[in-house]
This record gives structure tokens, C-alpha cells and sequence, in this order.
């Protein structure tokens, strides 16, 4: 074939294009990106977009592998099979279902509570963004949510916990296996428990939102139930870690006592019921429930900061005189975060992490970053910013930081790894996780024993049972991450890991795909 000497030279620029492209891609994607400047995309956002819409979906899909009880035949997580059938028989209750919080068996109540209330919130601010993925978050929230109803079914007990956890945490097991004590734990008049019985009140109001239009019958009676368990938090003082000191501590102590949990039940409480008792409540005991308490922390022990933005939305959105203090209490809250305010009291890591702790530190940056966006939207709404001394933080600088945040998750960080499993090209394959780790036991039926299990434990092998879309601990105070299996402080997912990080991904979903 005869090829003019126009058809070459267009050729040639073609190629030439071609490779500046490839050039650029190539820079941009890891390793090569991890040369660039943190600060440059960091201001800019990334430029390789997240599929965020893909996180989202495997977010919600990872409460799957966290299931107990009878498994649905709607199961996708399909490595799991049913576990702990008993859960209640010691008391004679039915305490089937739930969740295992983490990488072990135990169902604790306390950070399934605050993960039903993260996972409500998250539906109720951005599940109009959630598109297929509505259902399954809804179906994540009833499956905590139908527990929880279980848990406080008779009035003036709440059972707060199944499973002996230093038992459990003497074996690696699958849940399918599990043979060690199912001890049932409760707190009542003479053992009370303000913190988990506050918690669990919350969870039920910010749920009972989420069913409001879908399911009403449901939702009253998360609503009523909730009033009533507030009602018993309220009246029967005292944190539930005094009286189940070995059983709790230190895996779900209450280390910062119950005034937070009082104060952000109450505030869920008069969101989900708009009684006004619950705002003369708030008026009446914020001051003596910490509402001026200089914290800015937000987990499932610490909720103050949580109950701050809840509550500066009445004053944004509804033009509430009575709460007017929430609202410069949760502009401190956001001062505090932004880097170089003068009230700034958060650290980042080199690579740009919020940097809370050196244990499972991602808990704090998804539960934060969940405040960032949903504050953001309360302003947008309200047309209003937040002034930090001379630097006015406004509705996008806020979510800047936040979605910074959620790309270096992602894997916008010096490792170029993204921290959900089975996202992205590069993340964890040791994840500190009982079931994940053991064979499946459609693959291996037959029973690994206690001891056994803890081969799996110490292999270099990876997880043979891909646990999609859980958020592990995440890496050290210098964006380091050595997927270490035993290295639970790093390579532990968690339920409430999760949860926040549902909501912020739903708004990124929607922003970037609208
Ligand atoms: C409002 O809440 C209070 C306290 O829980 C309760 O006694 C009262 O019946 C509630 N009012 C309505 C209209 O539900």
C-alpha cells in the first residue's frame, strides 16, 4: 500500500498524542503518583476520579459478611452460611441475628447500636442519592434494627451483648463453627447501662425515620420503642461498663461515660418523634450532659460532636431559638478540623489523613468526614458558612476536606492502596477477620476446630473469602500499612467503620455521576 506523505506526518501526530496521553495516565496512576505532591491534588481533588458508586455498593454489601443468625436466601455474600441459631437460649430469649462488630464472633451491642444509628443517618441525609442501592442500606439497617427490637423487647431489661469475648478471643473460628460460650449479657433498673440504653435509643428513632414512608407499622414501633428505652436510660443512671466490667472492658468500655449518649438520644428522639418534651429536656440537662465540652472526637463511644451537628440542623433548617448554642458549638466542631484556623486541633498525616489514633484510626476519619458533608449540606441549604477567626469555611471548602478524606481511603495516599477490600487495583488481603480468613464452609465443611484456626492467623497466604468492601483500621501516623493479618490495630474492619462512610459515598456517587 502506498502511504502520501500527509497520511505519514498525520500518523506521527497521532502517535505523538497518543503517547503524551498514555504519558499522562501513566503519571497519574500509581506507583508514579506517589511522586506527586500530596498537596497539589489535595487542593485540586485527583485527577483519576473515583468510582464511588462501586465503593458505596460494596460498603453496604460488606454488612452481608458481618450477619448472624439465619441467613436469607437473598444472601450475596455467598461464603457465609448461617451461625450462633442459639443466641438467647441461656436466658430464654430469642437474641438471633445482628451483627459480629468485627474480625471475631461476638455480637456487642454497643457498637451495633451506634452502627444502626451511622447507617440511619447516612440513609436519611443522602439516600436520595443511594439509587439501587436504597434497598440494601435499608436492608443493612432492619438487620440490626430487628436485633435491636429483639434485645429490648421486655421492658426494663436490655440485653446488651452475646458471646464471652475473652473466650472468644481465644479461638479463631468461623462464625459457622463457633462453639465457644454464648453467655448473654443485660442491664436493668439495678445494673444500668445509660450509655448503650441511649445508644440503642438513638439507633431505633434514627431508624424509624428510614421506614417512615416504606414500612409505617415498622417504623412506629421502632418509634415507640424507642421512647420507651430513652425513657429507661434517662431514669436509671450509670454506665453499663460498672457493672459488666470484665465482659466489656476494654473491648466496648464506656470510657466517656453516658452524658453523651443522653444528650444525642435525646436529639435523635426529637427528630424522629418532634415532641417537644425532648427539646425542654435538652435545654433543661445539655449544660449538664457536656454540650459545651470542648471534644472533637466522634466514635462509638464519644458522640457529642455527633449530637452538635444534629442538633445545629434545627437551628440552620428549622430556625430553632431554643438550640440556638448547637449551632456555634458545631462551627467549633468544624474550625477544629480545618487545617490552619487558629482553633485547629487536628493532625494530618503526611499524606494527608486525619490523624486521630494510632488503633483503627479510619473510624474517626469516616465518622468525621460524615459530619463534614452532612454540616455542608445543612449551610447549603441555609445559605450560610462557617467564619473560623479570619477564615471563612465555607459549604465546598468543607467538603474539599472531607472528600480528600474519602479518595485517600480509596487510595489517593503515598502507598496508592485503597483500604476497601475488593476496591481499586491494590488493598488489604490479610484483613483481621475470623470468617475471611478460614476457608469458606461451602469449600471445607468440615469443622475447624478453636486451636486450628489459628494457622490461618499466622499465614502469608491471603484471605481466601474476599470480604468486599470492608474498611480496615488503615495505616500508621506516616500513611504506613503492612497488611499484617495478626496486626489487628490496622487490618480490622469494623461495622462502624462502615457505616459513615455509606453516607459520604452516596453524596460523592451522586455528585460525580449526576
Ligand atoms: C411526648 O413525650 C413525653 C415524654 O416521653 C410523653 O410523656 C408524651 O406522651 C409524648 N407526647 C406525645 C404527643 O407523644
Amino acid at each position: 500500500m502506498k502511504v502520501g506523505r500527509e497520511a505519514c506526518v498525520a500518523s506521527l501526530v497521532v502517535s505523538v498524542f497518543i503517547l503524551l496521553w498514555m504519558g499522562m495516565v501513566r503519571v497519574e496512576a500509581t506507583p508514579f503518583r506517589k511522586f506527586l505532591p500530596h498537596a497539589l491534588y489535595g487542593r485540586r481533588g485527583p485527577s483519576l476520579s473515583h468510582d464511588y458508586r462501586d465503593a458505596l455498593t460494596k460498603s453496604i454489601l460488606f454488612y452481608e459478611g458481618q450477619r448472624s443468625g439465619k441467613l436469607p436466601l437473598n444472601q450475596r455474600m455467598r461464603w457465609r452460611a448461617d451461625s450462633a441459631l442459639s443466641d438467647g437460649a441461656a436466658e430464654h430469649v430469642d437474641l438471633t441475628g445482628g451483627y459480629y462488630d468485627a474480625g471475631d464472633n461476638v455480637k456487642f451491642g454497643f457498637p451495633m447500636a451506634f452502627t444502626t444509628t451511622m447507617l440511619s443517618w447516612s440513609v436519611l441525609e443522602f439516600g436520595g442519592r443511594m439509587g439501587d442501592n436504597l434497598d440494601h442500606a435499608r436492608a443493612a439497617i432492619r438487620w440490626a434494627t430487628d436485633y435491636l427490637l429483639k434485645a429490648t423487647a421486655h421492658p426494663g431489661v436490655i440485653y446488651v451483648q452475646v458471646g464471652d469475648p475473652n473466650m472468644d478471643h481465644k479461638c479463631w473460628e468461623r462464625p459457622e463453627d463457633m462453639d465457644t460460650p454464648r453467655n448473654v449479657y443485660k442491664i436493668d433498673a439495678e445494673h444500668p447501662g445509660s450509655d448503650i440504653a441511649a445508644e440503642t435509643a438513638a439507633a431505633l428513632a434514627a431508624a424509624s425515620m428510614v421506614f417512615r414512608a416504606t414500612d409505617p407499622t415498622y417504623s412506629g414501633h421502632l418509634l415507640q420503642t424507642a421512647m420507651r428505652v430513652f425513657d429507661f436510660a434517662d431514669k436509671h443512671r450509670g454506665a453499663y461498663s460498672d457493672s459488666l466490667q470484665s465482659e466489656v472492658c476494654p473491648f466496648y468500655c464506656s470510657y466517656s461515660g453516658y452524658n453523651d449518649e443522653l444528650l444525642w438520644g435525646a436529639a435523635w428522639l426529637q427528630r424522629a418523634s418532634r415532641n417537644v418534651s425532648y427539646i425542654s429536656y435538652i435545654q433543661s440537662n445539655g449544660q449538664n450532659l457536656g454540650a459545651e465540652d470542648n471534644v472533637n472526637i466522634f466514635s462509638w463511644d464519644e458522640k457529642h460532636a455527633g449530637a452538635r451537628v444534629l442538633l445545629a440542623k434545627e437551628v440552620l433548617l428549622r430556625n430553632s431559638k431554643s438550640l440556638q448554642e448547637y449551632r456555634g458549638h458545631a462551627d467549633n466542631f468544624i474550625c477544629s478540623l480545618l487545617p490552619g484556623t487558629q482553633n485547629s486541633q487536628a493532625q494530618y498525616t503526611p499524606g494527608g489523613l486525619l490523624f486521630k489514633m494510632s488503633d483503627n484510626n479510619l473510624q474517626y476519619v469516616t465518622s468525621t468526614t460524615f459530619l463534614l458533608f452532612t454540616y455542608a449540606k445543612y449551610l447549603t441549604v441555609s445559605k450560610q458558612v462557617v467564619r473560623c477567626g479570619n477564615i471563612i469555611a465555607t459549604p465546598t471548602r468543607i467538603r474539599t476536606l472531607a472528600k480528600r478524606q474519602v479518595d485517600y481511603i480509596l487510595g489517593d495516599n503515598p502507598l496508592g492502596m485503597s483500604y476497601m477490600v475488593g476496591y481499586g487495583a491494590k488493598f488489604p488481603e490479610h484483613v483481621h477477620h475470623r470468617g475471611s480468613s478460614l476457608p469458606s464452609i461451602y469449600q471445607h465443611p468440615r469443622i475447624i476446630p478453636c486451636n486450628d484456626g489459628f494457622q490461618s492467623l499466622y499465614s502469608n497466604a491471603p484471605n481466601p473469602n474476599r470480604l468486599v468492601g470492608a474498611v480496615v483500621g488503615g495505616p500508621d501516623n506516616n500513611d504506613r500499612f503492612s497488611d499484617e493479618r495478626n496486626d489487628y490495630a490496622h487490618s480490622e474492619p469494623t461495622t462502624y467503620i462502615n457505616a459513615p462512610l455509606v453516607g459520604s459515598l452516596a453524596y460523592l456517587a451522586h455528585s460525580s455521576y449526576a
